[in-house]
């Protein structure tokens, strides 16, 4: 068991949220805003992309990539534009971060496009933003705007002959457009559907040219690197995650919201301590906690002592994701909660790949079935079945389709059964739900 206070860190995502007009150009830089860009000017775009790497700064969308890395997979003699495509899209259930950052401090984002814009040649960027977010959208726009008129966009950025234009796009409400292909296919105006890689977008992207998608929270954490230095920001995180990472803590504890932790923080430390999520409501025990956004397996309560760390996580067979950790009480069905998290992913299935298309709905009516007392002994393993049919578990990452959205889909499904099987069967053998019924409402046939 590891002590209830979370390890102390410094803020460098989070630091202004809250505070009087933070939004601004004028706050930002009475911070020392775009002091971050001044320095990376001064420095060849070469020695800017080496300072991420030593960074250790890792991608905040989900997938945990090595920032540096994928900056270096962009080709330098390709005669074509390269484009910074950021995402913004933020769909994942349990995940509520990014929005912050565009409504409480949006220039340190556009700083951080700024510096990767000059490290990668890019002249063109665009930030796909969840078209839900329309407060996000206005205080974007108008961050946008703010760095126009003072010359840090356009045809000069900081007095330096070097032009950068960003554009802000709205999605449409698509969970898929997050994935980062399917992204680029609906920034060309097309259908958001996912397309094969290789090849990677760091080499055919947008318009079919290098392209680099990076999350909101990963630019966001660019400009720190820079005020004080890759190393310093390095030793803010674990040997192999530099940095900070803002959690979205939800469900059953105290105080969900969003905090930026360090990653040698546990999930138990951030379940329990007073100043994070200020542990269980009176009563309560943990029953298990997904600790990466919904698509991460899940984590019974004796699993807690693990740190919210990329290769932590991994070790256990999940994943750290999108941040987004949802805690489950003593009172939680988990067919119920099953259920519902895979009546989203077959709602948001693009339908291009077989197995996820007809697999999605098949596990949601198999759920239903088991939820309702109608579940026969052999439904359970037809639902392994079909799940293992979208992705085998485990390991992470065997999934059957174009894109990991199969993989999100059947890894919860896989993982919930793991764990809470006797409650599963105790749904088929006693024909009924054992937490009680629920006025359901209605979800339509399929669900
Ligand atoms: C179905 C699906 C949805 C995704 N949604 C998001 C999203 O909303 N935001 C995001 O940043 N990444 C999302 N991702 C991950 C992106 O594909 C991509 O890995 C990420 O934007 C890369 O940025 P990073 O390296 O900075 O993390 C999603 C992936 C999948 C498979």
């Amino acid at each position: 068991m590891t002590s209830p206070a979370a390890p102390a860190v410094e803020k460098v995502i989070s630091r202004a949220w809250g505070t009087p007009h933070s939004h601004t150009l004028a706050e930002y830089r009475k911070r020392g805003g775009y002091e971050a860009l001044k320095k990376a000017l001064e420095m060849a775009p070469q020695a800017v992309l080496e300072e991420v790497k030593k960074s250790n700064l890792r991608g905040r969308g989900g997938a945990g990539f090595p920032t540096g890395m994928k900056w270096s997979f962009v080709p330098k003699d390709s005669p074509k534009p390269k484009y910074l495509a950021v995402n913004g899209d933020e769909s994942e259930p349990g995940t509520f971060k990014d929005r912050y950052i565009l409504e409480e401090d949006p220039h340190l984002m556009l700083e951080g496009i700024a510096i990767a814009a000059w490290a990668l040649d890019v002249h063109t960027c665009y930030v796909y933003l969840r078209g839900e977010f329309k407060f996000a959208a206005q205080r974007l726009q108008a961050a946008i705007d703010e760095a126009y008129r003072e010359g840090i966009f356009g045809k000069k950025m900081l007095g330096k002959d070097f032009e950068l234009n960003v554009w802000l796009v709205r999605g449409a409400g698509a969970y898929i457009c997050g994935e980062e292909t399917a992204l680029l296919e609906s920034l060309e105006g097309k259908k958001g559907w996912p397309r094969l890689k290789p090849p990677f977008p760091a080499v055919v992207g947008l318009f079919g040219c290098p392209t680099v998608v990076n999350n909101v929270e990963t630019l966001a954490s660019v400009p720190p690197i820079f005020q004080r230095g890759a190393d310093w920001y390095a030793k803010l995180g674990t040997e192999k995650s530099g940095g900070t990472r803002l959690i979205c803590l939800s469900g059953s504890v105290n105080r969900p919201g969003v905090y930026e932790i360090s990653m040698a923080t546990t999930l138990r430390q951030l379940i329990e301590d007073p100043d994070l999520g200020g542990g269980m409501p009176a009563g309560r025990k943990v029953k298990a906690v997904i600790p990466g956004g919904s698509s991460a397996p899940v984590l019974a309560a004796d699993e807690l002592d693990v740190a919210l760390e990329f290769e932590a996580l991994k070790v256990k067979q999940t994943m750290a994701g999108s941040g987004g950790v949802i805690v489950m009480d003593d009172r939680t069905c988990m067919v119920r909660s099953l259920w519902r998290v895979a009546r989203f992913y077959a709602e948001e299935s693009c339908g291009q790949c077989t197995p996820c298309r007809e697999g999605t709905p098949w596990q949601t009516r198999l759920l239903r079935k088991i939820e309702e007392g109608r579940g026969e002994p052999e439904d359970l393993e037809m639902l392994l079945n079909v799940a293992t049919s979208i992705a085998p578990y485990p390991p992470i990452g065997l999934g059957t389709t174009i894109c990991a959205l199969g993989d999100a889909a059947a890894l919860p499904v896989h993982s919930f059964v793991a764990r809470f099987r006797a409650e599963f069967e105790a749904h088929i053998h006693e024909k009924r739900c054992p937490f009680g019924d629920r006025p359901w409402g209605h979800f339509g046939d399929w669900a």
